[in-house]
């Protein structure tokens, strides 16, 4: 399942946010999006979501205009984890993640074992599974944000669209996450502010003032031009010497 967007665009007062942005997502394919804080990333992520229809342009999965599939097919296709993800209802954990069976359901295919064995699976591989009967409400920061990524894999979505999914999660738990988003190998967008962590990408595509400045490979995109330019950071790449990665060095 691929993900294109087509010269997509997002006013707010008359003023472009996200400004003719083209992308295509491969198939399995991971890509990171970066840009300073404002640059239109969340806004970005919401379109190609179907939250927020674009002013001009188009979303296509699969080469199919979104704006032409139904709610719930879109929903079986689609997930989405949105940077500032809230459940206001007093429900307990488990049942935030069942949530993400709703667009499986239907009155001929009612709530089943195997959508238990789904829910399971999804709060297993947060490391949720011990917090399954507790109150969302009293969840800390990283482990609603977990519950999020848990409710979006339950859900079996072809594509994924994280919104900072490691934003809130300790060391240990970001770099679970993101593994997690290597295994699965969803054709996958996800917004990244640690681009130490965006290097790991497959294609990185950097926004800067509602603008899509460049999309590549993270060495051809992440360079020390790209970071002054676009961050106002000056910065050298070093080597693990342990198995030769590039990181990112900040002055
Ligand atoms: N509904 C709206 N009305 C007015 N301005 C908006 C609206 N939604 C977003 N914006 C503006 O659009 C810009 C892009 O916002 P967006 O949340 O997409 O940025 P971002 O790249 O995700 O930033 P961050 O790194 O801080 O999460 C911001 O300047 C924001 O204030
Ligand atoms: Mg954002």
């Amino acid at each position: 399942m691929t993900l294109s967007a087509e010269n997509v665009t997002w006013l707010a007062k008359g003023k472009p946010i996200i400004d003719g942005v083209s992308l295509h997502v491969n198939e399995g394919e991971i890509l990171g999006l970066v840009g300073p804080n404002g640059s239109g990333k969340s806004t970005l992520i919401r379109m190609l979501a179907g939250l927020r229809d674009p002013a001009a342009g188009q979303v296509l999965l699969n080469g199919t205009p979104m704006a032409r599939m139904k709610r719930r097919t879109i929903a079986q296709t689609m997930a989405v984890v949105e940077q500032h993800a809230d459940t206001s209802d007093a429900i307990t954990v488990r049942d935030a993640v069942k949530l993400g069976r709703t667009p499986w359901l239907s009155p001929l295919e009612p709530w089943s074992e195997r959508d238990d064995e789904i829910v399971d699976d999804a709060l297993d591989a947060v490391k949720m599974a011990h917090k399954s009967g507790q109150s969302w409400r009293t969840l800390s920061g990283g482990e609603r944000q977990r519950v999020h990524i848990a409710r979006a894999l339950a859900q079996q979505p072809q594509i994924l669209l994280l919104d900072e999914p490691t934003n809130h999660l300790d060391i240990h738990n970001q770099i679970a996450i993101l593994a997690l988003i290597q295994r699965l190998r969803r054709t996958t967008v996800v917004a990244l502010h640690d681009l130490n962590q965006a290097l790991g990408c497959d294609r990185v595509a950097v926004l800067d003032q509602g603008k899509l400045v460049d999309i590549g490979p993270p060495d051809e995109v992440v360079t020390t031009e790209r970071l002054s330019e676009t961050f106002a950071v000056s910065a050298s790449f070093l080597t693990d010497p342990s198995d030769g990665t590039r990181i990112i060095r900040f002055h």
